[in-house]
């Protein structure tokens, strides 16, 4: 049989990395996906750069809309990235009648009610494994491997620069500046790392996986989305001393009222693996009610690691692309007709547990007062850490920091409670809240 054949829209370090394990492993991935895969005509702004990727006998262009107005191509590999220039080529791709594979977790996550019901309108799919945790095949695993369960919830470590920062900050005691900057030099961090540090390519990756867990429509809108630049390294240092480490987690949690869908910095008990997930890796951790607790790790970026989704998904796309469309897995796991309309819960509505940083006047009588507004407020402490003040403040201080960590309670409570606590005249400055995630 012909091979299928494929375009490719960008040729950049994916792209690359795509044309290479093809071409090194194409023996067995034809023995797999039954035909051979081809990609014959590549869209690049820099023909040159797109050339040297693709090689001789490959068509190379400067209009991506002319691989999509190619009648031999079967298939197209989005990987320009953005909102803007790729959701219009990904739809005029789908309504030329293409499958479509895409790397990009902003698109899907931001515009994936409409690209997903144009794609099953046209009876074409749209592939999007490299769009999460890059190598990792997570949305194989939540749409396909789990399929079984009533999947509970899912924490996960989606953004390697953030680990990346975060093991430096812990394993070097350094502040978080001075670690981005260091980051920023060896390339481990974009020039602008906005969507990395404020968590916003956590949220996106961890809206996908929600939709496909639980049946509901893609909501990035609705994520709370918090990242890292605020986190202190003395947080991370008391963290470690009360037993835990501090991950930027992606988290979305089936509760009886609706769904959680958050990207914050988080508490982890440090024997977890999750806690234990260091640099650039990812990990996502899955529970599903039949099978428990289950663990993905590994790169989550990277050339080849994501060449390895992108071809999961070629593969996926020529063994059915000949099956008729009810019958393929569907996008977001669910069948159209049948999906939740589950909500996302406000943040108020949360329920988790948290670690709170106090620096208060070292006095008698304070750490019984702000326990004694916890108890009032019906939440109950974990564990209490008080700190020298000649430790804290230096020979002669009169003040200290006093860290609690609470039992599970819900925010909005946590909140008012904490309002009541910073009007306390002997709590000195803002407290520090984070979240914490036992993981059990
Ligand atoms: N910038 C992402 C990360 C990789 O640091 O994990 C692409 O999503």
């Amino acid at each position: 049989m012909k091979p299928i054949q494929v375009g490719l829209l960008g040729a950049g370090t994916v792209g690359s990395g795509t044309f290479k394990v093809l071409q090194r492993n194409q023996e067995e991935i034809k023995r797999r996906a039954g035909r051979g895969i081809e990609i014959t005509m590549v869209a690049d702004l820099d023909t040159t750069r797109a050339q040297a990727v693709a090689g001789e006998g490959v068509q190379v262009v400067n209009d991506a809309r002319a691989v999509i107005a190619n009648p031999d191509i079967d298939i197209v590999i989005e990987l320009i990235g953005g909102y803007g220039i790729a959701r219009q080529l990904v739809l005029e791709a789908i309504a030329a009648g293409k499958h479509v594979v895409t790397a990009n977790k902003a698109l899907l996550a931001v515009h994936g009610t409409e690209i997903f019901a144009a794609a099953h309108a046209k009876g074409v799919m749209v592939a999007f494994e490299a769009a999460v945790a890059g190598g990792i095949p997570i949305i194989k695993a939540l749409r396909e491997g789990l399929t079984a369960n009533s999947i509970q919830w899912i924490a996960g470590i989606i953004n390697g620069t953030t680990n990346f920062i975060l093991s430096e900050m812990r394993d070097k005691g350094l502040d978080f500046e001075t670690v981005l900057k260091e980051a920023q030099r060896l390339g481990y961090a974009e020039a602008d790392p906005t969507f990395d540090i404020e968590g916003v390519d956590a949220a996106h990756k961890v809206t996908l996986m929600s939709a496909i867990a639980f049946g509901t429509a893609v909501q990035f809108d609705k994520a709370h989305v918090e990242g890292i630049t605020k986190l202190a390294a003395q947080d991370i240092k008391y963290a470690e001393q009360l037993g835990y480490r501090i991950k930027l987690l992606g988290i979305t949690k089936r509760k009886a009222n609706g769904i959680e869908l958050r990207v914050h910095p988080s508490l982890v008990p440090s024997k977890r693996l999750l806690a234990n997930v260091e640099g650039a890796m990812n990990a996502v951790v899955v529970n599903g009610d039949a099978v428990g607790t289950t663990l993905y790790y590994g790169k989550g970026a990277g050339s080849e690691p994501t060449a390895s989704a992108v071809i999961a998904d070629l593969v996926d796309i020529t063994r059915l692309h000949t099956a008729d469309a009810a019958h393929r897995v569907p996008h977001l796991a669910f069948h159209p007709h049948a999906m939740s309309d589950l909500e996302i819960l406000p943040m108020r509505e949360v329920v988790t547990s948290y670690y709170l940083r106090m620096r208060v006047a070292d006095e008698a009588g304070v750490l019984a007062k702000v326990t004694g507004l916890l108890a009032t407020a019906g939440i109950s402490i974990d564990a209490v850490l008080q700190r020298e003040a000649d430790e804290v403040g230096g020979e002669g201080s009169t003040q200290t920091d006093v860290i609690i960590l609470t039992h599970d309670v819900r925010e909005g409570t946590l909140d008012d409670a904490m309002a009541q606590l910073q009007a306390l005249p002997t709590v000195l400055a803002p407290i520090v809240r984070l979240r914490k995630e036992e993981l059990s």
